[in-house]
């Protein structure tokens, strides 16, 4: 934290793509940390998978899977890296990123900007594959059959993910959120379902913009499909009360606004399923007291993003440390016990 206190004035002084970009460069030129031994309190089987901390980092802070080893060295218990199309795209034009600091928010319109899937490949399968790395796919803005994007990237990235989370829930890419209903959802699932190779783990990241109606409805599709989790959620485009001269700009909500309704939309997807599908929260996670929030409402894992802008990368190991003292105050020995333990 101290560091990242002296680094931040610099960091902000930058505008916000180009803070980010210098940040990957520079961790993809630094020597890996070890990983950290968050011991045996934190460590839970989620999706066959052994999780050393409930704490990830959430998808488009490393959407080209550079910088993964780095992120899993400074303390996150997994990272999503992408989001990655099949064809290299260049996204929205810039400026498309946007810090709200009054609202300890952040609002993108990046628009799914990746290097595409095969240098993905090529780049992931340098790895030395430590810890735990997930891959985050969607389609490509201007593809002719999107479904067909999504069974391709899982095709071809499943030999370089520990899982792979099928992503229909970016706000910067028109229609894409128009999978997550309906006909169009089932019709996804059944082309993933047959595209994943066994043992990979498969996800489904949701927006939070959802209708009451929803959450049973793709909960039902993703059970029936064979979904491993559901990551809960992506941005949102509506806009709480914001104080920022940015509150203006479209595009996807995230940080502390987005909050109240990430854990809101967490709750209903839990009574929906009744804990028959791992969930995985996001959103507005910025504190031990946030992701213990999520976890006892049902979450499994959680991820962030926006609180790490203004925080630095120490928060997740703070985090863990956190959920650590709040086990050993509600006298639990591991945070299995506290998954859903709040959900009624
Ligand atoms: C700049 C930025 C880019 C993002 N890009 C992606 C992305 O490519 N794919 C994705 O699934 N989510 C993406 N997200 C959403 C995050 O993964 C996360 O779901 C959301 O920001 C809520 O978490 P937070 O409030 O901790 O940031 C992005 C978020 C931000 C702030």
């Amino acid at each position: 934290m101290a560091l990242y206190k002296l680094l931040r004035p610099f960091a902000f002084a930058l505008d916000a793509e180009t803070a980010h970009r210098a940040t990957v460069t520079a961790l993809s030129m630094s020597p890996l940390l070890p990983l950290p031994d968050f011991g045996p309190e934190l460590e839970q089987e989620v999706a066959g998978l052994r999780f050393p901390s409930p704490v990830g980092l959430a998808a488009g802070f490393d959407k080209d899977g550079e910088v993964a080893d780095a992120m899993l060295g400074l303390g996150f218990g997994f990272v999503e890296v992408g989001t990655i199309t099949p064809k290299p795209q260049a996204g929205n034009p810039k400026p498309r990123l946007f810090r709200l600091k009054e609202d300890r928010a952040v609002i993108n319109r990046m628009g799914f900007n990746s290097g595409g899937q095969e240098a993905a490949l090529e780049r992931l399968r340098k790895r030395e594959r430590r810890g735990i790395v997930g891959v985050n796919i969607g389609a490509n803005k201007d593809s002719a059959d999107r479904i067909a994007d999504y069974a391709e990237g899982v095709k071809l990235l499943s030999p370089v993910a520990d899982y792979l989370t099928v992503n229909i829930s970016s706000p910067n890419t028109p229609g894409l959120r128009n999978l997550q209903v309906g006909g169009e959802l089932v019709e996804l699932l059944a082309a993933v379902r047959e595209a994943r190779t066994p043992g990979i783990p498969l996800f489904l990241k949701v927006a939070p913009d959802l209708e009451s109606g929803d959450h049973g409805r793709i909960v039902r599709a993703a059970i029936d499909s064979g979904i491993d989790a559901l990551i809960v959620s992506n941005t949102t485009i509506s806009r709480p009360p914001l104080r920022s001269p940015h509150a203006g700009e479209a595009g996807g909500l995230s940080g502390r606004p987005l909050k109240a309704l990430a854990l809101e939309q967490l709750r209903a997807f839990r009574a929906a399923s009744g804990g028959q599908i791992p969930l995985i929260a996001a959103g507005g996670i910025e504190n031990a007291h946030d992701a213990w929030e999520r976890i006892t409402a049902g979450a499994s894992l959680v991820q962030l993003y926006s609180a790490m802008v203004y925080e630095g990368p120490g928060i997740a190991r703070r985090i863990a440390e956190g959920l650590k003292a709040l086990l050993g105050l509600s006298q639990m020995a591991n945070i299995s016990e506290a998954v859903g333990s709040d959900a009624g």
